[in-house]
């Protein structure tokens, strides 16, 4: 794909989109990962001399005007890190942006409101589409996380402007692209995650790709009742039972190996204050539930990171969230950091807010700004925001 730094943006108007879709408490950026990571998209454009006119989504507002999600705390964030005074308009399209966008100087950056208080945004209307190309002469899609989703101003607008990446978009491209398409071997993926359902594109792309696959997480305990243990009262998706077999199987089939845990944390209640022990996997009490792997669990996979060159991280090993339950996703986080011989991609959202709530996130190779985006990815799908730029 054509990138931002092939063509020559002096005096445009450039409509940039960003994944500028971060929590927020009280009217303030509580996570700025994403705002920073598009930094280097939005300095590039000023510096060129682009008038730079950033769009994002916010939260989910159904196509409304909702107060709390208006992007004007992201503006001031923003202003902040860029060390430059970013105006913000109260539309993302019509007169007064356009009015507003007629007093930009060369180097100007302004950021629109939030694209989803607008029903076809999320439609992909073809009319709202042309409303966001009005006000630019060229499209730049820095939004890697919402490059999965087919909306106006991610997908619609790239029909109508020369389209083209930005320098993140690229970056995590060319980062996901050469793991999937050209890995370093021994490549291992770890799938964690509460559903197995959620999972099923992921593992299976990756059975013909990896040479270790590693689950942990809720998911597991469907893998560990479909091999014949009890799981007391673990998560249990029954309908995918033979799935899970089928993937076994097949991980057997093409000498792929596979790493189920050997011992969990099972506790009596699902909160801090629960009983908890630790238990063989074929011994799961039947009024307990399983929320972490167990020590000797982590201990073997550790080992497989150590002797990885690169790993795909997607889903925590328990409820990291309370802190009973944390270890075993702290071990995997605390493996990629140590092991400085291997090349960690961690997938967004929950993994990526696991590795940032262990102070691990500096460690890590490459961690993903996308949750949904680069799942699918990863599944193998092609994201509806990537194939509408332009092509080199
Ligand atoms: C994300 O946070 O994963 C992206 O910003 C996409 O958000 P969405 O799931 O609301 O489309």
């Amino acid at each position: 794909k054509q990138s931002v730094k092939d063509i020559d943006v002096k005096g445009k108007r450039v409509f940039c989109r960003v994944d500028f879709n971060v929590p927020m408490k009280d009217g303030q950026v509580t996570d700025e990962t994403r705002i920073r990571a598009a930094l280097p998209t939005i300095q590039h454009l000023s510096e060129q001399g682009a008038k730079v006119i950033l769009a994002s989504h916010l939260g989910r507002p159904k196509g409304q005007v909702v107060e709390e999600m208006r992007l004007t705390p992201v503006a001031k964030r923003l202003s902040e890190l860029l060390g430059k005074e970013v105006k913000k308009t109260d539309e993302a399209y019509g007169d007064a942006v356009k009015a507003e966008i007629g007093t930009m100087n060369d180097g100007d950056v302004l950021l629109l409101e939030n694209v989803r208080f607008y029903p076809g945004e999320e439609k992909n209307d073809a009319e709202l589409a042309k409303s966001f190309a009005e006000l630019a002469d060229v499209y730049v899609n820095d939004a890697f996380g919402a490059a999965h989703r087919a909306h106006a101003s991610t997908e619609g607008i790239a029909q109508h402007l020369p389209a083209v990446s930005g320098l993140l978009m690229e970056k995590e491209l060319d980062v996901l692209g050469k793991a999937l398409s050209n890995p370093e071997r021994p490549f291992t993926a770890i799938i964690g995650g509460a559903k197995v359902k959620d999972k099923i594109g992921v593992i299976e792309n990756l059975l013909d790709k990896v040479d270790n696959l590693i689950i942990g997480g809720g998911l597991a305990y469907t893998f560990v009742k479909a091999q014949g243990h009890e799981i007391g009262k673990s998560l249990l998706e029954a309908d995918k039972m033979d799935l899970a077999n089928s993937y076994i199987a097949k991980a057997k089939e093409k000498g792929v190996k596979f790493y189920m845990p050997v011992d969990v944390v099972v506790a009596d209640d699902f909160s801090e204050e629960a009983n908890t022990k630790v238990v063989p996997i074929e011994e799961i009490p039947s009024d307990w539930e399983a929320l972490d792997i167990g020590p000797k669990t982590r201990g073997i996979y550790e080992d497989v990171i150590k002797n990885s060159k690169l790993v795909i991280w997607n889903g925590p090993m328990g409820v990291f969230e309370l802190d009973t339950f944390s270890k075993g996703t702290k071990a995997i986080a605390q493996a990629l950091a140590d092991a400085t011989d291997t090349y960690s991609v961690i997938g967004g959202g929950d993994s990526a807010a696991a590795v940032e709530k262990f102070n691990l996130a500096d460690k890590m190779s490459h961690i993903s700004t996308g949750g949904g985006a680069s799942l699918e990815f990863m599944e193998g799908k092609a994201l509806p925001g990537v194939v509408a730029l332009n092509d080199k």
